[in-house]
Parts: C-alpha cells; structure tokens; sequence
C-alpha cells in the first residue's frame, strides 16, 4: 500500500517536472516542531542509527523516515498530519523497549514519534490523581508518585519501560492481584486521532476510544492513585540442580500454589526458569506475621537458597525488584514468545515434565534463554472481558520467554523455543491466547490471539478512527 502510493506520487512528480521527494516531508515535519533541529531527526544525519533510532532487538532493523521529539501535543498532532499527507504510517514510541521494534513501526519508512518530552508528572493533593506524560519511564513513575505524597499504581517491574507503551498493552504487575491493572485505574486520556485531532476520552466521553487507546497517540493520562504499602514483604526462593528432575518437581509445586483458589490477593510474584535454576521473587504487600501463615516454604520443598527480608518499604522493594529486573539487555540479538494460561489450561503434571525435559535436553543454538512464570489473577480478573481492551480476565500466570544472542538469533534457537511452548501447552496452542505486551514476530493470527474476544470490537473502533491505519504495524487491529 505504501509501495504503491510512492510509486503514483513519483509518475505524478515526473508528469509535472515538480519534484515531490523526501525533502517536501522533511520540510513538512521540521515545520510541524517550530524548527527545533533537534526535535526532527532523519537517516543522512551519521548518528541517526546509534541516537535515534536505537534498535531493541537487534535481528529486527528496520529503518524510520524520521524520529520525532515533540514537545507538546499540538506538535504530536503536526507531526501526524504531515505523515499522513505524505502518505507514511507513524508510530509512537515510549521506552522503546519492544521485543520486536514495533516502536519503529515495525517496517521500514515509518514516521517514529518519540514520546520522551511528554512527560508531566503531577499528583493532585486533593483527588490524588495523578496526570503522568506517556514519555516516563516506571522508575520515574514510582520515584514520582512516592515523592509528591507517597502514591503508588500497579504496573510492571522493568525500570526502563515507558508509562505510553505499558499502558497500550494493560500493565501487568506484582500488584495486579490485589488492585487490577494499571489501565483498570486509568480515568482518562488525551490523544491525537490520525486526522490529527486531539482529543479527551473517558468512560464517559468518547468511551469507544478510550476502550481502545491502541489506535491513538497518547499524549496525556489521568490515573488514579492508591496509598503505598505500608510494609512489604520480599522474597525470594531458589531451586538450584544439575538434575532436571528437582526442576520439574519444583516447578510442579509452584504449579499447585499457583492454582490455590485462596491464595490472598496481597501476594505477587514473578518467577524464572533457566536450565539449572527456577526461582520465585515476589512481595507479600502485609506483615510477617500473616505472610508466616501461607507456609509458602512448606510448600515449596527442597528450596536451595532463599532470602526473606520482611517489613520492607515500597520504594526500597520495587527498587530491589527493579535491579533484578534491568539485568536484561539494553539491546540484543532476541527472541520472545508468550502465552496465557487460564484455569481451564493450567499444565498436568506429566505436561510440565514433558516441558522440562524439552528445555533441559534439546538443542538450544547456544542462545541463553529464560522462562518467566509471571502469577496473577485475584483483581485482575474481577473486570468483565469487555470491559477494557485488554481481554485476558481469566489468568492464573502469563508465561514467557526469552532469548538472547550474540549475532542474528538462530533457526535452532527459536525453534527450541516454540517446542517449548508446545510442550506446556499440551500440544493444544489453539486452546491458548496471548499477552501483546510480549509480541512474537512469527505469531500467526496475532490479532485474535491478542485482542480475544475483544477484537471485533476494536476492528469497528479502529475503522471509525484511522480508516487507513495510519498508526500501523504488522500486528495491530487492521481497519
Ligand atoms: C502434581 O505434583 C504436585 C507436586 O509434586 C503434587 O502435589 C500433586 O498432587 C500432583 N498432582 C496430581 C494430580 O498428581
Ligand atoms: C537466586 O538465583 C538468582 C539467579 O541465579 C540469583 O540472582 C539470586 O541471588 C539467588 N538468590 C539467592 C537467595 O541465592
Ligand atoms: C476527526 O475524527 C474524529 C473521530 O472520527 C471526528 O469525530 C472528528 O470530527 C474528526 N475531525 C475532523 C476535523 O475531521
């Protein structure tokens, strides 16, 4: 589509000797942010690569028109007005941390908007809501809302992510269990429509749109906040062995927590899986006292180490959360994969040994390669699926994948990630769905196994909204 329009525009430039090349859209686009040289960057420029278009994943290298850095929402609108008039999709990006650089459009030729300047944060003294720019980061989220008043909202645990990008996909976190997402907190969003229009929604105004921010830009949020924890409780509990046999009777344990109907709401965690070591970090949002009550180690025999630091504060949990968490790579060679698990799927035993023998034996194409069981559940799924466009309100765990390489990850290697998958899914992936916030490049149908149920409902708002899926990447909701 785009192909075909560039080449119409070039027999038409040709016909009428008035050349309508690049420059008209840069013309365009360095108008559209007041002609600050620094808010426009292009690929003659030598470190467009390196500084602007910073890819994530480095298999996937695509290659922007433009990177943009608006400063306002009136300039995200100019921006996207020019794109459109030159026939480029645009794409917004937060944190770009995208395991498959769909920040970057996801294709070549897009128009990138990068987000980093919208980045107000306030929290109103009264209400306590806050007004958050989709430009910040986690951390800046957290150290925010825990200076202006000591407020806090679930969300994920990566400090690098950006507020924009997590919210685009619900934000999924260690207190998910106890207060839902971070969008089943959002009250209202600022946007610019692809006819470059900005626009308010809430559940009130323009409720279709704000059901279905993926097909917006994001300028502005309005969250509500929550009191921070008073004391938390962390913990970590590791399974370390050369026999692939006491990982499998470990992760089957944790299978049978994980699926405990009464497991309290105030418990979050977040546990991973290499050849020779499953662990579990989490927080217990309450006392020792109640937390000595789950006899979560009584249930979790032959742990090898642990580490229980209880009476913790929120800042100095989600701090230590965090370092764990930006271990993974600024950027790398990488592969992803993601699956959702429901109570009606929950792994057999003999499932679960079936999977560990596969990734403790098979041939792996030397990439170093995790599992994370991420737990949730409890309040996440007290929404209704159709409530929000994030449809998976059924959960007992996510589970994903990663793997990283040095050079172009290998047939071998993603391989050996899809049998995984395979494995714990009983052979059975069509009774699976997805999590967009883990996209997988190779997902075939990828919209139905995102959107569930919610997607007829989101192709209607998006036909309404960007008819010619101007905000486009491979796998969006198409018009
Ligand atoms: C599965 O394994 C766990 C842990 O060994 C055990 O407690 C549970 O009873 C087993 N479930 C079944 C159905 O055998
Ligand atoms: C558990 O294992 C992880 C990963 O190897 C390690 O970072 C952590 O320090 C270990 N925790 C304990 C308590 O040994
Ligand atoms: C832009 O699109 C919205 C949503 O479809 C519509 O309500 C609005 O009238 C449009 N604005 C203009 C200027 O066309």
């Amino acid at each position: 589509m785009v192909q075909l329009s560039n080449l119409l525009l070039g027999t038409f430039a040709l016909a009428s000797g008035t050349p309508l090349t690049r420059n008209d859209l840069k013309a365009c686009l360095e108008d559209a942010i007041s002609g600050d040289a620094d808010r426009a960057q292009f690929p003659a420029e030598k470190s467009f690569i390196t500084n602007d278009v910073k890819y994530f994943n480095l298999n996937l290298k695509h290659q922007p028109a433009a990177v943009m850095y608006p400063e306002n929402q009136e300039q995200v609108a100019e921006v996207v007005k020019c794109a459109a008039k030159y026939d480029k999709k645009v794409q917004a990006r937060a944190g770009g941390r995208d395991f498959i650089n769909k920040c970057l459009g996801g294709a070549d030729d897009a128009v990138v908007v990068d987000l980093k300047d919208l980045n107000a944060l306030e929290v109103n003294q009264r209400s306590w809501m806050a007004t958050v720019g989709p430009g910040n980061k986690l951390r800046n989220l957290i150290e925010g809302l825990n200076k202006n008043g000591k407020r806090f909202l679930p969300h994920g645990v990566s400090p690098t992510v950006g507020v924009g990008g997590h919210l685009m996909v619900g934000g999924l976190g260690l207190a998910t269990r106890q207060h839902g997402l971070s969008i089943d907190l959002l009250e209202q969003i600022e946007v610019v429509l692809a006819n470059d229009t900005i626009a308010i929604a809430s559940e009130k105004r323009n409720s279709d749109l704000f059901f279905a921010p993926p097909y917006v830009e994001l300028a502005q949020l309005e969250l509500k906040t929550l009191p921070e924890p008073k004391e938390i409780v962390l913990f970590q509990y590791n399974f370390t062995s050369e026999n692939p046999t006491d990982i499998s009777e470990a992760l089957k344990a944790y299978h049978q927590v994980m699926r405990d109907a009464n497991l309290p709401r105030n418990l979050g965690a977040s546990s991973s899986l290499t050849r020779r070591t499953f662990f579990i970090n989490g927080g217990f949002f309450g006392s020792d006292v109640e937390y000595k009550t789950l006899n979560l180690e009584g249930r979790l025999p032959k742990m090898t180490a642990k580490r229980v630091v209880p009476r913790t504060s929120y800042i100095d949990f989600f701090n230590d959360i965090m370092q764990s968490a930006s271990s993974f790579p600024d950027a790398a060679n990488m592969y992803n994969k993601d699956t959702v698990v429901t109570p009606g799927t929950m792994p057999a035993n003999s499932t679960i040994d079936a999977f560990v023998d596969h990734i403790t034996t098979a041939d792996d194409g030397e990439a170093g390669w995790s599992f994370v069981f991420d737990l949730y559940g409890g309040a996440s799924n007290d929404v209704a699926k159709g409530g929000k466009a994030f449809p998976h309100r059924d959960l007992i765990y996510t589970l994903s994948a990663a793997t990283t390489s040095d050079g172009q990850t290998s047939k071998a290697a993603e391989e050996s990630i899809d049998t995984a998958f395979l494995k714990l899914q009983g052979n059975r992936p069509d009774r699976y769905l997805s999590y967009v916030g883990v996209p997988n490049y190779k997902l075939k149908n990828a919209q139905a196994m995102y959107w569930g149920s919610n997607l007829a409902r989101l192709r209607k708002i998006k036909s309404q909204y960007d008819p010619s899926d101007l905000f486009s990447t491979p796998q969006n909701v198409k018009p």
